[in-house]
């Protein structure tokens, strides 16, 4: 039979240009719509989304509404206060670590401690383009910090309050900041975080590296006095929290107080307007060779792009309480927490603490105080409070519940059915967003009500996201099919270069698969066309959602004189979903002893943060290792995860290690 003529060939051809230019027209079309609700200084001149995603074609860049000039501070807050009249209208719930230490903020007091800080800023001597290095805790500050920034353009980069100082030293020099913003202290659950000395410590450390930070704005969240706490229009809540063991340590040549520099501000601050493509904010990610990507985000494309999403993937109605649990310090905040719900004049609750703390109902508590009807986790924390049973949880109505969303890393389809039966009483839809740092919000993602859902995969690609599965060589892969996860075309929110390093995001992103943009992921596709991700395929481990480096914890690993060599796996862990197996070798004539032990977890904890504690090191005096030199990972993998079916050996060079790394196997965790 005869199925490709000359002339059904021609035809097919001009019916898919046809597809994929209705398709663009349709796109740019929706998009500039959704950009007439937002204010522009200046309207955009050209096209509304040009780039070249082909490195083999020349540099790689992302362009959106170029001509434009717009702020997103004046975006979020202003238009919502003056234009929808929603000045009123809770911003905030804040709920601090301790049950009682609440507070509520307005969109009209958010905007004016804005504009103080905006003002403190600008006689700090901040100017638009300069970075600004903010490291806090979840408190009302830090949105008024970030928005602060983004009112006078300069550019924020949050480093999360769980980072080393080391950590926090980097990014500061790195991004070239000229200002550090920090607070005392805060409380995780029980436990005191004297985050100023650590602050301090960096700060030293940059010093030490030749370069100075001037200013370091510090914020009193726990030594503030009550008396001050409770003044009139202080965002601070009185003091409630005792803590004697809290240290302060002041350097009156670099140091100024958060509280004494807002009372002479004034609360009127024009915003500088800003191109569209000016950066918004740096926000760094673990990379592939150790060292932490500067992720860069710019104005108008995120704006859209968060507010959509958020408005779309949460069904978002203006009578909602949406809750976030995540932490500012990560994207899922920055999008979620601060851009995209205040662009839509949403209410939230943001929280402090812990889902442990004081107990483990606390979630639950939380949804039934404030009524929360849009509730986005991670899956780590299901698994968490999953291992506590339903009865915490029963202990709560959660009838306000209406949506349940999950973001991270892939979720179980046991998380998923406790998450959607227990949590959500069988009645809400659960959305499992799939995105990165570098998309700037939701990728694929259900849309309640209108995706069908099945339970562990991310369902289908947002509007204006054309994913694709390549097979190793880049090829494209048609139907059911498994393999690496990348987008043909940006979207708005789009990461646009690694900050200082565009070289390094043209590496990382696109030069694998020219033409692509490659997520590090890898994904499946079912018959109905559902993407599932299978979990990260590059040298990045996901420890309770949150990225890290094989390179980065070896690197910190090294760093300590006992140790020769070390490498680093993911092993499967119930709540983390991955945690961290080292293998280390000694230096000649070195023991391994717990107390060398308790020294290199403590080393990593310090280079990088508690988050990447190592549960499991093994001594190794010998690595498994390719005729080449080239450790084999996939052979550690399976140690580690204690499986004997190792496949293929060919390539190993001594046979005999891999006997005694079985041997020495580590079985309990720390
Ligand atoms: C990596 C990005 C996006 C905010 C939090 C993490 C994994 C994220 C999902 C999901 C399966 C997911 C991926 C991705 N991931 N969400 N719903 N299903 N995997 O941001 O630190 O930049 O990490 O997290 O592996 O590449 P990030």
């Amino acid at each position: 039979m005869y199925k490709e003529t000359q002339v059904m060939t021609l035809l097919n051809k001009y019916v898919r240009i046809l597809k994929y230019n209705i398709l663009h027209l349709i796109l740019s079309e929706f998009w500039v719509d959704i950009a007439k609700e937002f204010f522009w200084k200046t309207k955009h001149t050209g096209q509304f989304l040009d780039y070249n995603f082909d490195v083999t074609k020349g540099e790689i860049f992302v362009k959106c509404m170029e001509g434009a000039t717009t702020n997103i501070c004046y975006n979020v807050l202003d238009r919502n206060v003056h234009e929808k009249k929603l000045g009123d209208k809770v911003a905030f719930y804040w709920e601090g670590n301790e049950p009682g230490d609440e507070k509520t903020v307005t969109y009209r007091e958010l905007l004016q401690e804005v504009c103080k800080f905006a003002n403190v800023l600008k006689l700090q001597g901040v100017k638009k383009g300069d970075r600004v290095s903010i490291y806090m805790p979840m408190v009302v500050e830090l949105v008024v910090a970030m928005l602060a920034c983004a009112r006078i353009g300069a550019v924020h980069s949050i480093v999360f309050a769980g980072f080393s100082a080391e950590s926090l030293c980097e990014r500061i020099i790195d991004s070239q900041c000229s200002l550090l913003v920090t607070a005392d202290g805060f409380y995780r659950g029980d436990k005191l975080i004297n985050l100023k000395v650590i602050a301090d410590e960096a700060l030293e450390k940059c010093r030490d590296k030749s370069f100075p930070v001037e200013r370091c704005i510090m914020l009193k969240h726990l030594s503030k006095e009550e008396q001050e706490a409770s003044s009139p229009g202080s965002l601070s809540p009185p003091a409630k929290r005792s803590c004697p063991d809290l240290q302060v340590p002041w350097n009156p040549e670099v140091d100024v107080c958060w509280h004494s520099l807002m009372e002479g501000a004034s609360d009127e601050c024009e915003p500088v307007w800003c191109e569209s493509e000016d950066p918004l904010f740096i926000l760094y990610t673990s990379g592939s060779t150790g060292k932490p990507k500067g992720v860069l985000h710019t104005v108008s494309g995120y704006m859209l792009y968060t507010a959509t999403t958020f408005k779309l993937v949460f069904d978002y109605h203006p009578d909602d309480v949406y809750w976030c649990t995540a932490d500012i310090g990560w994207i899922t905040g920055h999008s979620y927490i601060t851009y995209g719900p205040l662009a839509n004049g949403a209410t939230s609750v943001l929280f402090e603490g812990l889902p442990t703390y004081p107990d483990v109902s606390r979630m639950w508590e939380i949804v039934d105080k404030y009524h929360v009807s849009k509730f986005y986790t991670a899956p780590t924390a299901i698994r968490l409070l999953m291992k506590y049973g339903s009865e915490p949880v029963h202990k709560y109505k959660r009838s306000s519940l209406k949506i349940l969303g999950t973001v991270g890393e892939p979720i179980n389809p046991e998380a998923w059915q406790w998450y959607y039966n227990v949590v959500g009483d069988g009645r809400c839809p659960v959305v499992d967003t799939f995105w990165q740092t570098e998309t700037g919000g939701h990728v694929l993602t259900p849309l309640p009500a209108a995706t069908p859902l099945k339970p562990g995969s991310a369902t289908f690609p947002f509007f204006g996201v054309v994913p694709a599965i390549l097979n190793e060589s880049g090829e494209e892969l048609e139907g059911p099919n498994e393999g690496y996860l990348v987008f043909k075309q940006p979207w708005p929110g789009v990461m646009r270069t690694v900050f200082g390093n565009h070289q390094r995001f043209e590496t990382t992103y696109f030069k694998k698969f020219p033409g692509f943009y490659v997520t590090g992921d890898g994904c499946r596709r079912d018959k109905d066309g559902y993407y599932w991700i299978t979990g990260r395929i590059d040298d990045m481990l996901n420890v309770s959602g949150h990225l890290l480096s094989t390179a980065e914890v070896e690197s910190a690993l090294v760093e300590h004189e006992a140790v020769a060599e070390a490498a680093v796996v993911g092993t499967p862990h119930p709540v983390k979903g991955e945690s961290l197996y080292c293998f280390v070798t000694l230096t000649d004539g070195i023991d391994y002893t717990t107390t060398l032990e308790a020294e290199l977890r403590k080393q990593v904890r310090e280079k990088i943060g508690a988050i990447a504690t190592p549960d499991y090191i093994q001594n190794a005096p010998g690595l498994p290792k390719t005729r080449s030199g080239k450790i084999m990972r996939r052979l550690l993998r399976k140690i580690a995860s204690n499986q004997q079916d190792l496949g293929d050996v060919s390539t190993l060079a001594d046979s005999t290690v891999i006997e005694q790394l079985f041997e020495n196997r580590c079985c309990t965790a720390l």
